[in-house]
């Protein structure tokens, strides 16, 4: 028996009893005639004390420790006369009398506190102690709780988790694919699922009804924070339903996490706002509504009045920064330099004071009065106190500036609260996207999602105009779901792969089998799957998806711990038939 208790367990009411605790040696250190060990493992920490005059022998075996030291002790517990407030056990010691070191260990590489003196690089690559420390373990340990209760929420709802092939075929979510080289059929590949999505939708063909799984999803993309090459998702699907009936299931799973996990109630129903209500409001699809300060454009009020930079563009917009306008000119050049950031690429910054006294001072009083002023005011909600911001240029890129304006001032002024949620569904997105590269059209959310009926008579004449039964749910800014109400008619599926330039051929090979299942009787249908690592990490507070991942790739999807990508021994490529060019 290595032990009867953990180091996380110990209390007053234990003291006297004799017991026996194994685990690693946080530090340890030494007073006089006394060394203490601190002695840590996943349930906490316990003090052990080494007396010199009582047991010299084990004292001296003790002052070897180092840390990470794999050590069994079993002694008598004791109250403590300095007592440790910050931790639980803090009341109890434990006497000694027997040690037994069960392994030792090198130095760690960096030290296994909650505060680290590691880099990211060095923790990668020594993941596994990294996983050591309380704010690793315990993000990890709340994944698993949510994982737990998602499976219980969607249990009881008569959803029934099935797995779905990871070797499989392309399926188009928008990213490229991981591909994987056949021995067996040489020259032919399989790629990884970006999503399960056309599985899901055959197990609606065959009856399952309500289908979920916690799943990998493998996307071959760039890197962000909130994007990983493998990253997993809640797939959820359900039959018989409209978009209604699964956006209503899904705030229902939303709100049982946050009353589960943050204690928050939302009584109310989940704010709803049109894709094109949060372009042109919040700049981009997935508005972080913990605070206002919405975009409004002014073009038509701000042209023909001589400012050649606002007469020569398509757009010009503006927000409204709260009690800001006293703010410095240095204060205003870091705003100026942040838009013009290469992501962001803005020419300049225009400005407007809305004094406490009423007035308005700006950067451009030379061909605006304080009556024009005043109309971008109105137009914006500003009040006194406010400094108005204002960019110019063509529709898409402004917008997209002032949303990261937005944004910027929401967390200059601390308007963006890790404890508070704000939960919104983002709706009738449109179904298609021009891109002007491949001068055609893309889906905007994937192939198969159903275009809205009212909208269906632009087919042929309008396409881009058409809206999309498709939905994304957003908390705080982050985009932590998406899904759509599916096509589940064989004729309207084929025209949609023939406006996203497939030839029939081209759709016939690579998703015949699908258009085939919709031959024998698919019922209506449609889902919706959660980036559950990016839920994760909004729940624990973090700003990285890699902080809630036991073992994640770094920032240039290298796995620096195993060294993945690496490359492969001649005989295998040979056994795969591949040659690196
Ligand atoms: P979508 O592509 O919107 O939809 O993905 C669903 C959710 O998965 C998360 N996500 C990611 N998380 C981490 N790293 C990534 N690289 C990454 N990519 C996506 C996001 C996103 O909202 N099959 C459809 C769902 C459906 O239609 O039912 C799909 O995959 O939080």
């Amino acid at each position: 028996m290595y032990r009867t208790h953990t180091n996380g367990e110990l209390r007053i009411e234990n003291v006297g009893e004799q017991t026996t605790l194994s685990g690693w040696v946080q530090k340890a250190r030494n007073l006089g005639g006394m060394t203490f060990v601190d002695l840590r493992d996943r349930y906490g920490i316990t003090q052990l004390v080494f007396d010199m005059d009582t047991n010299k022998e084990l004292c001296e075996k003790a002052r070897k420790l180092g840390r990470e030291f794999v050590i069994q002790a079993t002694g008598k517990i004791s109250e403590r006369s300095n007592k440790n407030k910050n931790i639980p056990t803090g009341d109890i010691e434990i006497i000694v009398n027997e040690l037994n070191i069960l392994n030792s260990s090198d130095v760690p590489p960096f030290t296994i506190e909650d505060e680290s003196d590691g880099g990211e690089e060095i923790r990668m690559k020594y993941r596994y102690l990294d996983l050591r420390r309380n704010p690793i373990r315990n993000a990890l340990f709340l994944r698993s709780k949510m994982a737990l209760e998602v499976r219980k929420y969607l249990d009881g709802m008569n959803f029934i988790e099935t797995e779905t092939p990871v070797l499989i075929k392309s399926t188009p979510e928008g990213a490229r694919d991981f591909v994987v080289p056949s021995r067996m059929h040489q020259g032919q590949f399989y790629a990884l699922p970006q999503s399960p999505q056309v599985f899901k939708q055959l197990l609606m063909i065959s009856g399952f009804d309500r289908y979920y799984q916690i799943v990998k999803c493998f996307r071959d993309e760039d890197f962000r924070a909130d994007r990983q090459p493998e990253f997993t998702q809640i797939d959820c699907e359900m039959a018989f339903i409209d978009q209604e009936d699964i956006l209503k299931m899904f705030e229902g799973l939303a709100k049982y996490m946050f009353k589960t996990f943050k204690n928050i109630d939302f009584t109310e129903a989940f704010q709803r706002m049109s894709y094109q209500e949060a372009m042109e409001r919040y700049g981009n699809d997935k508005p972080d509504l913990r605070f206002d300060m919405a975009i409004s454009e002014l073009t038509g009020l701000v042209q023909n009045k001589g400012f050649q930079v606002f007469d020569s563009v398509e757009y010009v917009g503006a927000i409204s920064a709260p009690n800001c306008s006293e703010y410095t000119r240095k204060q205003i050049d870091a705003l100026t330099d942040f838009v013009k950031k290469p992501q962001i690429g803005a020419t300049g910054l225009v400005f407007v004071r809305y004094n406490a006294d009423g007035t308005f001072k700006s950067s451009v009083d030379k061909f605006y009065s304080q009556e024009d002023l005043k109309m971008w005011a109105e137009k914006l909600n500003a009040k006194a106190g406010d400094l108005i911001l204002v960019l110019a240029g063509s529709k898409k890129k402004t917008l997209t500036g002032l949303s990261e304006l937005r944004l910027e001032m929401g967390s200059i002024l601390g308007l963006r609260d890790k404890n508070k949620f704000s939960a919104l569904w983002v709706v009738d997105f449109p179904l298609l996207d021009w891109d002007e590269e491949s001068q055609r059209f893309h889906a905007m959310h994937h192939p198969f999602t159903s275009p809205k009926p009212e909208d269906l008579h632009l087919i042929d004449s309008n396409p881009a105009a058409i809206r999309a039964n498709a939905y994304d749910f957003v908390i705080n800014g982050n985009e932590i779901g998406g899904g759509s109400i599916r096509i589940h008619d064989n004729e309207l599926q084929q025209k949609m792969f023939k406006l996203l330039g497939f030839t029939p051929e081209e759709a016939n090979n690579q998703f015949g089998f699908l258009m085939n299942a919709f031959k024998y009787g698919a019922p209506p249908h449609g889902g919706v799957a959660f980036g559950f690592d990016r839920w994760v990490a909004l729940f624990q507070g973090t700003d990285s998806i890699r902080d809630v991942i036991a073992f994640p790739k770094n920032n240039a999807g290298r796995d620096v711990m195993i060294d993945s990508p690496s490359v492969l021994a001649d005989d295998q490529l040979k056994e795969l038939s591949l040659k690196v060019l």
